[in-house]
């Protein structure tokens, strides 16, 4: 049985009846541009074929009632209790309930309704492996409010919302891409996103490669305090690069020879993170007419480039990540690996030429094992469609 079904079996068996509705929003793997999005840089995610799919219905009442199938927990709030994160019980919420409770916060402080409702959902993205599992499960609570509300927003309006909702709510200072990517998603394309101007387009994924995420199976627990952390860094170094640069409002806006110039007058973490961020923008604008151009081989170097960023400048790699994307490199067929997502564990994004796609699987498999006792999840992924009615 698919997801998909299983969710609607067991909407079933816990409400007696059918849904009305299921929805599928998707995760995503970001091939280039990371820590970026909250420094008003660009981004180049992919939605992937792993989802959260959610069967609901409308249930006439002001409590929802959610069922949590691969947790096997369910919650009840209110828009009144979850104001104060709490069930409709006046019990603190469950931490997975953050994500649809904060959405529905999100919502109702926006002056949208949103009606009670029950539902199932269950997802294949792995958690805190670096796909955005939460965003997706955001994505998919906010398609659902929209489609029994009659909401109307447009897909980065949901995005938007529900950004709000893990910043406000759940507490992580994240920027807008995870959120983007589950809601805009296009099949076949690589999204191309200027986190400034919220202004989008396009890319065919290359033909003849293979775009492979392997999971070292560690997986990154609640680190919002490090996130965070790294996002006040950066706003240190705007504030300080200021004193130079008047009216600075990024570290968008500073070119990597300006940076030399001034890196002196920053402390050294500061100096590390800020560093990471305007080289990986500069990266970014680059990848962009070699991935147009369908040159991968130069696209993977800055993969490269990257992990080596994250791992010594932004340091949020673990030793799990360093081995994968070292062990990959080194494989016949791969052009570029590197950690994706936020990191302190959970996955890698490897550029396979595709006639190596299948033993390059089986030889990074192996020899992550070999190294760390582990067997990682190592799969092709396809670049799939944002959230949607299912
Ligand atoms: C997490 C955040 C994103 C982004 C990445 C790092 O996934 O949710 O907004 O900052 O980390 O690129």
């Amino acid at each position: 049985m698919n997801i998909r079904e299983s969710v609607i079996q067991h909407f079933h068996t816990q409400f007696n009846r059918l849904p009305d509705y299921v929805v599928k929003a998707p995760g995503r793997v970001n091939l280039l541009g990371e820590h970026v999005d909250y420094n008003d840089g660009f981004v180049l995610p992919i939605a992937i074929d792993r989802a959260t799919w959610l069967a609901f219905s409308a249930n006439g009442t002001n409590v929802s009632h959610l069922v949590a199938k691969d947790l096997d927990q369910h919650c009840t709030f209110t828009i009144d209790s979850v104001r104060n994160k709490l069930d409709s019980e006046e019990k603190p919420l469950p931490g997975w309930a953050f994500y649809p409770g904060g959405v529905c916060w999100a919502a109702v402080k926006t002056g949208l309704a949103c009606p009670g409702v029950n539902v199932v959902y269950s997802s294949n993205i792995p958690r805190g492996s670096g796909l955005s599992s939460s965003a997706s499960v955001e994505m998919a609570f906010v398609l659902a409010w929209q489609t029994l509300a009659g909401w109307g927003l447009s897909p980065m309006e949901r995005a938007l919302l529900g950004q709000k909702a893990e910043n406000q709510y759940v507490g992580v200072q994240s920027g807008i891409m995870d959120q983007f990517a589950s809601a805009c998603g296009e099949e076949d394309s690589i999204l191309v996103l200027d986190c400034r101007s919220l202004d989008w387009h396009t890319i065919a994924i290359p033909a003849n490669y293979a775009y492979i995420v392997a999971d070292t199976m560690k997986s990154r627990r609640l680190r919002s305090g490090e996130y965070n952390k790294r996002r006040a860094d950066c706003e240190e170094a705007v504030l300080l690069l200021s004193a130079y640069i008047p009216g600075l409002k990024s570290l968008r806006d500073v070119d990597i020879e300006t940076f030399n110039q001034l890196a002196c007058n920053l402390p050294e973490r500061v100096e590390k993170r800020a560093r990471h961020v305007v080289d990986e923008i500069h990266r970014t604008i680059e990848a962009i007419p070699l991935l147009e151009a369908g040159n991968l081989p130069a696209f993977g170097r800055l993969l490269n480039q990257g992990h080596v960023s994250l791992r010594d400048l932004y340091e949020v790699s673990t030793p799990e990540l360093d081995i994968m994307v070292n062990l990959a490199q080194h494989i016949p067929g791969c052009l570029g690996a590197r950690l994706t997502g936020a990191g302190f564990g959970g996955c890698t994004i490897n550029i396979v030429e595709e006639e190596f796609a299948t033993s390059f699987v089986a030889s990074l498999t192996e020899s992550y094992h070999t190294v760390t006792s582990i067997t990682p999840d190592i799969y092709i992924c396809h670049a799939a469609a944002g959230a949607r009615l299912d």
